[in-house]
């Protein structure tokens, strides 16, 4: 099964006008996806192992891929392995590991359709876990990747948001120690930065999160980055999501879109104004009988060298982003 998939198939006028109707409504640019039930799927239809429910599983993302194309929506971010998930069986894993092997060998004979297509495939995670074959393949492909920039698919590989949250951490404490950034220049937009889920470009939340398999719950899936993000439960197994379901999703997200992106501005403007506080409050440290125009001017001089320096620590969590994928290639 390919990556990259063109149905030739005859849409029904229902379906036709279905997606007029969806269309007339904003699209999410990001979704996320936790792929739940393969194994249920699997045993419920007395398949021979687990392993082809995975199979079936990774169809109906290339389903969901293309269909999520035709909607323009633009980032795809999908669970496909949990740091809890090592703690399943030795066969199991190994199959799981022939699937992540035989799909990366895939992707690499679809570079051609996948720069054509412009898109970028990401693996995110604590990627020093995985075994080391899967580490170099892993990382060919989002190397091979690097530069295709219409769409993005995240996937979320020996992940959990927890570890993800304290590794984002450890990179703050690394720029402080280095010298790059200060203790204050952090808040949650320099943090946010660090996640995994960020890259060169910055930060993109998904707007709308499902989940199926009828379990309500996030399983350490993106913690921080779906606060502000539509969730879409949907009682049915992955292998059996169908456009159907997309369709729902869709429709759901343009029916709660409206009040969480209220939300969403209101924590920005909040984000804003604390800032403004807290920058006021160091500045005001050392200038104790300034004036409002000296107090003025202190501010401005402290954002621009804040913004230098928040500059020089992206650019250096690039380098180790890029640093990161080199050295797995070895
Ligand atoms: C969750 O269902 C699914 C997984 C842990 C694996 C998902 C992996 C794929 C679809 C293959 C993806 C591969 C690539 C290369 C993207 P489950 O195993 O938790 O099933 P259950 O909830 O029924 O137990
Ligand atoms: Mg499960």
């Amino acid at each position: 099964m390919s990556w990259i998939r063109q149905s030739d198939e005859k849409k029904s006028s229902t379906r036709i006008l279905v997606e007029k109707i969806i269309k007339e409504g904003k699209i999410p640019s990001h979704i996320a996806i936790i792929m739940d039930g393969n194994r249920r799927f699997a045993r419920k239809n007395g398949l021979s192992s687990v392993q082809m429910g995975h199979s079936l599983g990774f169809e109906t993302l290339a389903n969901t891929l293309e269909w999520c194309s035709h909607f323009g929506i633009t980032t795809v971010t999908v669970y496909a392995f949990s740091i809890e998930n090592y703690k399943r069986s030795e066969e199991e894993l190994a199959g799981l590991w022939n699937i992540v092997r035989e799909k990366m060998n895939r992707l690499f004979q679809e570079e051609g359709k996948l720069r054509e297509k412009g898109v970028r495939v990401r693996i995110l995670g604590n990627l020093s876990l995985l075994p080391k074959d899967i580490q170099k393949l892993v990382s060919r492909a989002m190397k091979m990747t690097l530069n295709n920039n219409q769409a993005t698919l995240n996937v979320c590989l020996s992940y959990t948001s927890r570890e993800e949250i304290a590794q984002a951490m450890k990179k703050c404490a690394q720029g402080v120690q280095d010298g790059i950034i200060l203790s204050s220049d952090i808040d949650e937009r320099v943090l946010e930065r660090c996640l995994y889920t960020a890259d060169e470009h910055g930060y993109n939340p998904p707007q709308l999160l499902i989940r199926t398999s009828g379990e309500v719950r996030l399983s350490d899936f993106l913690l921080w980055q779906s606060s502000f993000s539509v969730l879409s439960f949907v009682r049915v197994l992955w292998p059996e999501f169908s456009v159907w379901h997309f369709y729902g999703v869709l429709l759901h997200f343009q029916s709660c879109w409206g009040e969480v992106s209220k939300l969403l501005e209101e924590h920005k403007k909040n984000i804003e104004e604390l800032d403004e506080r807290e920058i006021l409050e160091i500045v005001s440290r050392d200038c104790i009988k300034c004036c409002d125009t000296e107090l003025n001017q202190k501010v401005k001089d402290y954002k621009e060298d804040r913004q230098i320096r928040l500059n020089n620590f992206f650019q250096w969590l690039n380098r180790r982003r890029e640093e990161t994928i080199e050295s797995m290639l070895l």
